[in-house]
């Protein structure tokens, strides 16, 4: 599954590594963090630098490390009040059980402590020790502490320690840590835009990609679509808050996070398809397929030998998917595409009174730049008559900046429809 990084890039990660052999995980787990886009800061106790050095924390995090409380230089720099300030997410990973003891003491007599108790960052902590300690009747003190302070505990995972022996206390793996993080994060922003995003409770279908028209068993009519478009809108409507269904042809892309993909081939198919998304419900029907006009009108059941010079394969008309969902009785808001080598406008507008459309968005196929295979994209988008909508200029732009416009453009549509008479 796909994950558009640049989502976390504006969120504040304080890392704090306490004393512990685990630490040398936590290096993995700053990697993982900054993979996934966040702003790590880590901050280390006395008895964390006993394992690993400020040194390996400030080259994978790409910032300073933070390691003394009553430092000038330090506090001069970010001192633990602007630090508590920064962080979105502290996470302390691994958390010694003098760490625990302390942030449920509420005592603040190191950089960890104090910063603890001045931010209102949700605070976790990856617990790890030796069983032995873990199971004391302190530590679990400690922790019921934390939780009723509204710190999230990760439970340790069980097997054989450092110290040889088996038992709870382990630290989960780094990959594990960096993806509850991202999770967290995510099912934040989701939460945000199911809520206030400019598709919120929308449920959207999108077609995409080509289609594939059998001629046997081994070949195929198709064209070169590689859906990215769509998908990019797939994407763009997502993060808008929308349900998202992609009907995608073959196409070699990977699934936009949040997004149900449905995976069909040819035309018939699509269709098919499409109108049972139509019976589940759906409020905007997106189609930026490359539908193929026509399909062989007797697929062969054996593989076709070759044998003289030419070859014949009759050709019958595939069905307008848009055009056949835009004339249901219980019609959602539709969109069109419309890609061009000439009079683009001019055809474009043709299209969205002949496939009875609210909107189509068109481009010039003819430009190199953009278009197809292309990661940017330039469209003119037209608005039904019913909208009183002028047309609008998407300039060239990548095809995320572009499907992001073209959400704002259906949303702007879906608020502005003039009753009618
Ligand atoms: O007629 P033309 O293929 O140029 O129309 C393009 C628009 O119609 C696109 O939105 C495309 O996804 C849709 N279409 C369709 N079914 C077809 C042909 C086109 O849904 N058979």
């Amino acid at each position: 599954m796909s994950f558009d990084l640049s989502v976390f890039s504006n969120k504040n990660i304080i890392l704090a590594v306490t004393g512990g052999i685990a630490a040398y995980k936590s290096a993995i787990l700053v990697r993982r963090l900054k993979d996934y886009g966040f702003n790590v800061r880590v901050v280390m106790t006395k008895g964390a630098q006993a394992f690993i050095t400020p040194l390996t924390f400030q080259a994978l995090s790409g910032n300073p490390v933070h390691t003394e409380l009553l430092d000038p230089e330090a506090e001069a720099g970010m001192g633990h009040i602007e630090l508590a300030r920064w962080a979105d997410l502290i996470l302390v990973a691994p958390a010694s059980c003098d760490t625990i003891a302390k942030f449920a003491a509420g005592l603040a007599d190191d950089l960890l402590s104090t910063v603890y108790l001045a931010t209102k960052a949700q605070v976790w902590v990856a617990p790890a020790m030796n069983q032995q300690m873990w199971a004391a009747k302190p530590t679990q003190r400690n922790l019921n502490t934390l939780v009723e302070d509204g710190v999230h505990v990760i439970l340790p995972e069980s097997g054989s320690q450092a110290c040889g022996d088996v038992g709870l206390g382990r630290m989960p793996e780094p990959e594990d840590l960096a993806e509850q993080v991202k999770d967290y994060f995510h099912q934040a922003q989701r939460a945000i835009a199911e809520k206030f995003g400019l598709l919120a409770g929308k449920r959207v279908v999108i077609t995409a990609g080509p289609t594939r028209e059998a001629i046997d068993p081994v070949r195929y009519i198709s064209n070169h679509s590689t859906g990215k478009m769509g998908f990019a809108i797939a994407a763009a409507c997502y993060s808008a808050g929308a349900k998202v269904t992609l009907l995608a042809g073959p196409v070699s892309l990977d699934t936009p996070n949040g997004v149900k993909r449905i995976n069909v081939s040819s035309a018939i198919k699509m269709l098919d398809e499409s109108l049972h998304q139509l019976e589940e419900g759906c409020d905007v029907f997106i189609a930026t397929a490359a539908v193929a006009d026509y399909r062989v009108a007797e697929v062969a059941e054996h593989k076709i030998k070759k044998a003289g010079d030419e070859l014949n394969v009759s050709l019958i008309k595939n069905p307008d998917i848009v055009a056949t969902i835009a004339k249901q009785e219980k019609r959602p808001f539709m969109v069109g595409f419309a890609a061009e080598t000439r009079n683009v406008e001019e055809y474009a507008a043709g299209k969205l009174v002949a496939k009875k459309l609210d909107m189509i968005a068109c481009n010039d196929v003819s430009r190199a730049d953009i278009g197809f295979a292309s990661d940017e994209n330039a469209m003119i988008v037209f608005f039904a008559e019913q909208y009183q909508m002028e047309k609008r200029d998407l300039e060239k732009a990548s095809k995320q900046e572009i499907a992001q416009q073209l959400v704002e453009a259906i949303h702007d549509a879906l608020h502005n429809e003039i009753e009618p008479v």
